[in-house]
């Protein structure tokens, strides 16, 4: 039986961190065993906000793809690819353009909200305002059944599948009672994962530089850990303290996988036994730990001369091929065979 497809992407715009892992990788990593995987860098969509500055892209992706077979993707079970090496992304992307009328962009939530929150950027192009439909077009291209995407992400599925029943209504219309054909819409699904903050207690986020990244070291963990913020009305370790929504115990829950040392933490923290200096070296120790593996096989996919060149390359001459199976379909859905 085939197997549905899966088809994610992630903008290369900086580090992969903790976020990343458990918005995302985490989830992809899952859903190799039970689905074909495509799995690319989004540089594309990188530019849609990023086009004043593009010198880092293809650095970023080299090191985000490093990241990825980190957390336990596998270039043998999945495809990894680029975006912008199957260049039918951008085809299907614009016949799309034709049959999208404006407003539905305009009422994308991220897309006023991204303006209003990047203001030292103009957003004020066409490129941002397609963004969610050429990650339509991202998907579709592939047939994709399911779409593992964060929370912010939802609309941008169902503008898809908008676009998508429009597109099949005018290019492939089916007969009364007739199986239904043409593009596929795409089903969100959502990553089970609780938010996490980042160590200010703000939103986790490279601009706001509150990560800890896939690739720091012990070193770097504890001094970004014994940064965090914690509940700042504990002043004194004798102080009781709160744990619900602290930060670190966010964390510890997230990433210790020793349930005892947390709920004696906790325990000892709500009685104003124990000082932040114990919560947060225990805390960094289990982060290390497991980072450790995620590091060790980032380091050595890296330290391969060429390697995650080739695995892109080759990835991305395989996603074409799909691709170019339904650009064949829908050029002469359109009738465009010349
Ligand atoms: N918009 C996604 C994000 O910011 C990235 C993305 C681009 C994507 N194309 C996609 C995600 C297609 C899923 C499917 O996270």
């Amino acid at each position: 039986m085939e197997r549905q497809r899966v088809v994610s992407g992630m903008r290369p715009t900086g580090k992969l961190h903790l976020g990343h892992l458990v918005g995302a990788l985490q989830n992809w990593e899952r859903l190799q065993a039970d689905y074909d995987c495509f799995y690319f860098v989004a540089d594309w969509h990188a530019l849609t906000s990023h086009y004043a500055d593009t010198g880092e892209l293809v650095a970023n992706a080299i090191d985000n793809v490093a990241d990825w077979i980190g957390a336990g993707l596998d270039p043998e079970k999945s495809i990894f690819f680029i975006q912008s090496l199957v260049p039918e992304h951008a085809e299907l992307y614009l016949l799309l353009q034709m049959v999208t009328p404006i407003p539905w962009l305009e009422r994308v939530p991220t897309y006023k909200e991204q303006i209003e929150q990047l203001s030292d950027r103009d957003l004020g192009s066409i490129g941002f305002l397609g963004y969610p439909l050429l990650q339509a077009a991202d998907v579709v291209i592939y047939g994709a059944h399911v779409v593992p995407v964060g929370e912010d992400q939802v609309p941008h599925l169902e503008l898809a599948r908008e676009v998508v029943r429009r597109f099949n209504n005018f290019y492939f219309p089916v007969p009364e009672g007739a199986p239904s054909r043409g593009l596929v819409e795409p089903q969100s699904l959502l990553t089970p994962t609780p938010r996490l903050p980042g160590l200010d207690n703000r939103k986790m986020s490279k601009s706001y530089q509150n990560t800890i990244d896939l690739s720091d070291d012990a070193e770097t963990i504890k001094q970004k850990v014994r940064q965090m913020y914690t509940d700042p009305k504990r002043v004194r370790a004798d102080i009781p303290g709160t744990v619900e929504g602290n930060p670190v115990f966010i964390y510890h829950d997230a990433f210790n996988p020793n349930t005892a040392e947390v709920d004696d933490l906790k325990a000892r923290y709500r009685a104003g036994k124990v000082g932040d200096v114990e919560v947060k070296t225990k805390l960094a120790a289990a982060i290390d730990q497991m980072l450790a593996p995620i590091r060790d096989r980032r380091e050595a996919a890296l330290a391969r001369p060429g390697y995650l060149r080739d695995v892109l390359m080759e990835g991305s001459a395989r996603a074409r091929r799909v691709a170019e199976t339904t650009m064949e379909q829908v050029r002469d859905a359109v009738r465009l065979r010349y």
